[in-house]
């Protein structure tokens, strides 16, 4: 088949390694990609968020699949005009993306369908929204309704904190993102991702993983798109998942169908756990971006059977094919970021590592120039290893950096650290 991968980041070019092992891809093609993905499969140069321009392209290149890999296009509603155009397709619909673009309507569902997940109100107005906080006290969180790139969530352990929250969302830091605002009790306990393909109807837990937000070793500094992932994650194995998925997925699942938006795609479930209990933190319409590297790794050729069995509601007749293995990925930023970094410096030293099915960098923002590697994005580089356990996935991973040379590059020294701890 003719398979297109939409987006050109680090997940990306881990569903691409992955889709283009199984024997059913014929031909790949990837828009717009980065340099690693251009190693094995054709980039094109495409408006993703433009769902008609996407439709075109699909049909004058007789694609067969695509993959959409960011949430922009399923918020823009490029999968529901593919599915219009009788172009098969794995990624919800614009309906059913809102489980990511809009916190209320998350908020609204859980209550309806009864899922544990923080209490919280809504608010327009500043003046409720401060009163609201003085009355619940501290530590509270405020979110931007709306799609604010990991950036409208704020954790203040303070009210005054939390009321300058309020007073930066509604001055239109956001945008209209922040037009709305959610807030909510504050959750303790441990934070880990389940991963669940639903076609509608069915659903296939496909991995656990735990990310690392932070900047900084010790889960210290500002928060970014994730500093490095690992799966499985411990807390969220056995009876803890077989929770999550009766007490928060289904129920779910069931809601969105019922109100006629079945959800088709992956379903990124955030949850914070305490005491074995699973909460939900936020929903994802799509993998994670650093943990479908880890899932890609462990899942490989076959990741494009489940994703296909997805698109196609045949999902009660699939099944994981699990190795006892575990997977790491280092993620490699250009100094400076969350904050402003420079482009343009070249990495070397990929060539000489070892990339088969326990090894793999893949690249996020890469762009090659003159036959050179150069950094082009906030995080650049995703180191990757797979292992018998999450030690020796570690070790490689680690090994594997140390071969690279990249001096403008940061990458945390310790991914992993509650699992390992254990
Ligand atoms: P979200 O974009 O909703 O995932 O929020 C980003 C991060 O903020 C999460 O990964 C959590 O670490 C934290 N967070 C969000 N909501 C809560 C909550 N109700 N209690 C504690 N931490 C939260
Ligand atoms: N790594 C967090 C995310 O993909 O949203």
């Amino acid at each position: 088949m003719n398979i297109l991968i939409l987006g050109g980041g680090g997940r990306e070019h881990s569903l691409a390694w992955a889709v283009k092992q199984n024997p059913k891809c014929d031909r790949l093609i990837v828009a717009p990609g980065n340099a690693g993905i251009s190693e094995i499969a054709e980039c094109a140069d495409l408006d993703i968020l433009d769902s008609g321009k996407v439709a075109e392209f699909a049909q004058e290149n007789t694609i067969d699949f695509v993959i959409i890999g960011p949430e922009a296009p399923l918020a823009a509603g490029v999968a529901d005009r593919l599915r219009a155009a009788g172009v098969l397709c794995f990624g919800p619909s614009k309906d059913a993306a809102q489980l990511e673009a809009s916190k209320r309507f998350t908020k609204e569902i859980c209550d309806a369908c009864g899922a544990p997940t923080a209490a919280w109100a809504r608010f327009t107005q500043s003046a409720p929204a401060k009163a609201y906080i003085r009355e619940q006290g501290a530590p509270i969180v405020v979110k931007a309704d709306g799609l604010a790139a990991g950036k409208g969530v704020i954790v203040a352990e303070t009210t005054e904190d939390a009321e300058a929250a309020i007073d930066d969302m509604f001055s239109g830091t956001f945008g209209d993102a922040g037009a709305e605002v959610v807030i909510e009790e504050f959750m303790d306990g441990e934070e880990a991702s389940f991963f669940v393909l639903c076609d509608g109807e069915n659903v296939l837990p496909v991995g656990t993983s735990q990310d690392h937000k932070r900047i900084g070793d010790g889960d210290t500094g500002p928060n970014t798109g994730g500093m490095g992932a690992y799966s499985p994650a411990p807390v969220l194995e056995g009876a803890v998942a077989k929770r999550a998925l009766e007490e928060i997925v289904v129920p779910t699942i069931k809601e969105m169908s019922k109100r006629g938006m079945p959800y088709q795609g992956v379903l990124y479930v955030g949850l914070m756990i305490k005491d074995g209990a699973p909460r939900l933190v936020e929903y994802n319409a799509r993998w994670g971006d650093p943990e479908c590297q880890v899932l890609m790794m462990r899942l490989g050729a076959q990741a494009l059977d489940l994703m296909l069995a997805c698109a196609d509601g045949r999902l009660d007749k699939a099944q994981v094919h699990w190795a006892d293995d575990h997977a790491m990925t280092i993620v490699m930023a250009a100094n400076g970021y969350p904050g402003s970094y420079e482009k343009g410096s070249v990495i070397s030293g990929l060539d000489d590592l070892p990339f088969d099915s326990w090894h793999m960098v893949f690249h996020a923002g890469t762009a090659e120039q003159g036959g050179a590697i150069v950094a082009n994005g906030g995080r650049v580089l995703n180191v990757t290893a797979r292992g018998n356990d999450l030690g020796e996935a570690r070790t490689r991973a680690y090994a594997m950096i140390e071969k690279i040379n990249w001096p403008d590059g940061y990458y945390r020294r310790d991914i992993g650290w509650r699992a390992m701890r254990e």
